[in-house]
C-alpha cells in the first residue's frame, strides 16, 4: 500500500526563499504521476520534501494516512533515484545492487532473490559481473534503478532520470521504464521530467508546476484537450499552442470570434450572452491548423519552413512581435515559403482564454 496526501505543503529555504505553496495533491497506490515545469519552479524541492532529503516547511505529507513529515528518510519506504546515477565505481554491477540490502543485514539468500528479480526486469542479467565503467549510460541508470527496486519500496521517485542519456536511449529507457512500471502494478512512482514524451506516454497523471503552485493535475490528453490556462495551453504541446486576440460576436453552445487580425473562429467553447464583446485570446495547437479557402482564423504570410520528413513547420511572421505564429502541417510543404495561407481549424480545436483563464474553467 502507497497512498499519498500532500495537504497545503509549503517549502520556505533558509533566508526566506519560498519556493512553494498550498501544494494539495493526492496520489493513489499504483499511479505514475509526472511532475512537469519551467526550470526552478520546484520540482525537486518538492521530490526531495516528499523522499524526507528536504524539511517540510508547512503542510502535511502522509503516507498511507500517516503523517510523515518528521520520518527520517530510510523509514518511509522510498526509493529516489537521481538524474546522475552514482554507482560505486569499485563495485561490480551485482555488488552495486546488493548494498543497501548488505547494510540492512539481509540474509544473503534473499539478497540474491531480489538482485536477480531486479536483473531480470531490467534486462541486466548479462552484466551482473561488469564494473560500472564497462556499461553505457542507459545500462548504468538500469542499475541505479535496479538498486532502488531490490530494496522494494512503496514509492518510487525518478529525478529525470533520462536526461544525461542521447536520443536513441532516452526513447528505449523510457520504454523499458513503462514496461517496469507494467511488471509492478502497485509500486507508485513520481517521476519528474522535461520532456514532453515521456510526459505524455508514462504519466497515469500529470502535475503542472509554476508560480510556486500547481497549475494544473490531470491526465495527459485532459490538459492536452483542456488546458485550464493559457499557461498550461502553452506549456504541454511542441510548439506551443498558438494565442490570437479576438472579441467573442457570437454566444451560445458555440462561441464566435472575430479575429483581431481579421477573419472569425468558432469554438465549442460554450458562452453566455453576458460574454458578447468579451476580448480573449483563440488558442490553436500548430497541428491542429487547416488550411482553408473558406474563413479564416489566421491568414500570413509563410516566412520559413521546416520540413521534418512527417510534418512541415510552418512559421509566420506576425507584424511587430516575437512570437511567429506556428503551423503544422502533415507531409512536405517546402513550397508555401513566401506564399500568403489562410489557415482554420475545427471549432472543437478552438480554445478561448480570457485574462489568461480558459472559459471552461471560471
Ligand atoms: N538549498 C536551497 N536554498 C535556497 N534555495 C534553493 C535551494 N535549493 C533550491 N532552491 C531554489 O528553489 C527553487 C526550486 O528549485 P528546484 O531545484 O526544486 O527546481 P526544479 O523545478 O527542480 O528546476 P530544474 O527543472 O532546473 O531542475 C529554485 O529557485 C532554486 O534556486
Ligand atoms: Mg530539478
Amino acid at each position: 500500500m502507497a497512498n499519498l496526501k500532500l495537504t497545503d505543503v509549503e517549502k520556505t529555504y533558509a533566508g526566506a526563499v519560498n519556493v512553494l505553496n498550498n501544494i494539495n495533491l493526492d496520489i493513489t497506490q499504483g499511479e505514475l504521476i509526472v511532475f512537469v515545469g519551467p526550470s526552478g519552479c520546484g520540482k525537486s524541492t518538492l521530490l526531495r520534501m516528499i523522499a524526507g532529503l528536504e524539511k517540510i516547511t508547512g503542510g502535511t505529507l502522509e503516507i498511507d494516512g500517516q503523517v510523515v513529515n518528521d520520518m527520517p528518510p530510510a523509514m518511509r519506504g522510498i526509493a529516489m533515484v537521481f538524474q546522475s546515477y552514482a554507482l560505486y565505481p569499485h563495485m561490480t554491477v551485482r555488488e552495486n545492487m546488493q548494498f543497501a540490502l548488505k547494510i540492512a543485514k539481509k540474509p544473503q539468500s534473499e539478497i540474491d532473490a531480489a538482485v536477480d528479480r531486479a536483473a531480470k526486469m531490467l534486462q541486466l542479467d548479462p552484466y551482473l559481473d561488469r564494473l560500472p565503467k564497462a556499461l553505457s549510460g542507459g545500462q548504468r541508470q538500469r542499475v541505479a534503478i535496479g538498486r532502488s527496486i531490490v530494496r522494494d519500496p512503496k514509492v518510487y521517485l525518478f529525478d529525470e532520470p533520462l536526461s544525461n542519456l542521447d536520443a536513441a536511449l532516452r526513447v528505449a529507457t523510457r520504454i523499458e521504464i513503462a514496461q517496469l512500471k507494467e511488471q509492478m502494478p502497485d509500486s507508485t512512482m513520481i517521476y519528474v521530467t522535461h520532456d514532453q514524451v515521456e510526459a505524455m506516454t508514462l504519466a497515469t497523471r500529470i502535475v503542472v508546476l509554476a508560480n510556486k503552485g500547481i497549475a494544473q493535475v490531470g491526465a495527459p490528453l485532459d490538459l492536452y484537450e483542456r488546458p485550464n490556462s493559457e499557461f498550461v495551453a502553452q506549456f504541454i504541446g511542441s510548439p506551443a499552442m498558438n494565442l490570437l486576440p479576438g472579441e467573442i460576436t457570437g454566444t451560445g453552445q458555440q462561441t464566435t470570434i472575430k479575429m483581431e487580425g481579421g477573419g472569425t473562429a468558432v469554438s465549442d467553447y460554450p458562452t453566455t450572452d453576458a460574454d458578447m464583446g468579451l476580448k480573449v485570446n483563440v488558442g490553436v495547437r500548430p497541428e491542429d491548423f487547416l488550411e482553408t479557402d473558406g474563413d479564416h482564423i489566421f491568414e500570413g504570410k509563410v516566412n520559413i519552413t521546416e520540413a521534418l520528413g512527417e510534418v512541415t513547420l510552418l512559421y509566420f511572421a506576425k507584424q511587430g512581435e516575437a512570437d511567429p505564429v506556428i503551423g503544422k502541417l502533415p507531409g512536405i510543404h517546402a513550397g508555401l515559403r513566401g506564399k500568403p495561407v489562410k489557415l482554420g481549424a475545427s471549432p472543437d480545436k478552438v480554445h478561448v482564454f480570457h485574462d489568461g483563464v480558459s472559459l471552461l474553467y471560471r
